[in-house]
């Protein structure tokens, strides 16, 4: 490899519908529906410390989602997974953030019908992600309730995983003017759904509540509700109300990229007493050690 080649590589490892290339490298066809119509869904993993944290779920939520879109793979799921792991292997990241998607693909000239396309896999690994910065992450994120709502279920299924961003992104947006870092969108009916790519938890008086509507189940929101469990800790999955954010003792985030995040401010006041609470700063600590358990993590076989 040349420098060039070397520098692109580093960036991380796509695999493209059959073929493995450099991140840097990798482009999809412009009349693939996945960029034209957004017809496609993905999923996001993370490797830790050279594992895979919860590997088999986020493939099994994959299917779930293709299921969910009427489109199939020829993969099984251990070819699935091998494409992963190659992907991993050849960045020789032990700390990696993982993509791996399947689109409608390109629809044959002369028509516009979604079944006559051929779906695509496309994956692609690059250094393990983070949706807050290192100061966010010790001092707590701030966080707007944001006025535009996310696309209700009735017109989106939110459990299929989706790149339909626009009420997510164009929310970012409120929040960057009133000074805040991020957002959690509202449904018409008053209660919480999610915020740019993560789930939310409400800690109050010492028991947890996640909304159980218009959000993504996420992978992090399931280990959350597991730790608590285990901690014989009171956690709802329900309908959270725009009110019981501003009565919370605690809130954070919960996502692959970054995992447990603390939020010290809501619309422009501070959560307690503004620092990460610590309900939140506990779930963080066993978050990061069910990393250390091979229940469930699953190892990369590297080169070294
Ligand atoms: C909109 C949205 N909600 C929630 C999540 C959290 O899901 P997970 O914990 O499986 O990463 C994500 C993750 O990408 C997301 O994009």
């Amino acid at each position: 490899m040349n420098a060039i080649d070397e520098m692109a590589a580093a960036q991380g490892v796509a695999y493209m519908d059959g073929t493995y290339m450099p991140l840097a490298e990798a482009s999809i066809p412009i009349l693939d529906r996945g960029f034209l119509r957004s017809d496609v869904t993905y999923d996001a993993l993370h490797v830790w410390k050279g594992r895979f944290f919860r590997l088999q779920d986020h493939i099994d939520r994959f299917r779930a989602s293709i299921a969910g879109l009427r489109m199939a793979l020829p993969h099984t799921d251990e070819e699935l997974i091998g494409v992963l792991m190659e992907c991993v292997r050849r960045t020789g990241y032990r700390d990696a953030f993982v993509m791996v998607m399947c689109s409608r693909g390109v629809q044959p000239p002369g028509t516009r019908d979604p079944r006559l396309c051929r779906n695509r896999l496309y994956a692609y690994v690059t250094p393990f992600l983070w949706i807050a910065n290192e100061e966010q992450r010790r001092d707590g994120l701030k966080l707007i309730l944001a006025k535009t709502q996310r696309i209700p279920a009735e017109s989106l299924d939110q459990r299929i995983k989706n790149f339909h961003w626009l009420d997510l992104t164009m929310s970012l947006f409120e929040a960057y003017d009133q000074d805040a870092h991020t957002t959690v969108l509202p449904l018409a009916d008053g209660t919480v759904t999610e915020g740019p790519g993560y789930n939310i938890f409400v800690v109050k008086g010492g028991a947890l509540a996640t909304p159980d509507r218009g959000m993504f189940e996420g992978i992090t929101r399931r280990t959350v509700t597991e730790i608590a469990a285990d901690l014989q800790m009171k956690c709802e999955i329900r309908p959270v109300r725009v009110e019981e954010l501003d009565d919370a003792d605690e809130m954070f985030t919960a996502t692959t990229a970054g995992g447990i995040t603390p939020v010290s401010s809501y619309n422009g006041r501070p959560i307690g007493d503004g620092r990460p609470g610590p309900v939140t700063r506990r779930i963080l600590d066993l978050y990061w050690r069910r990393h250390d358990d091979a229940a469930f993590t699953t190892p990369v076989a590297y080169d070294d």
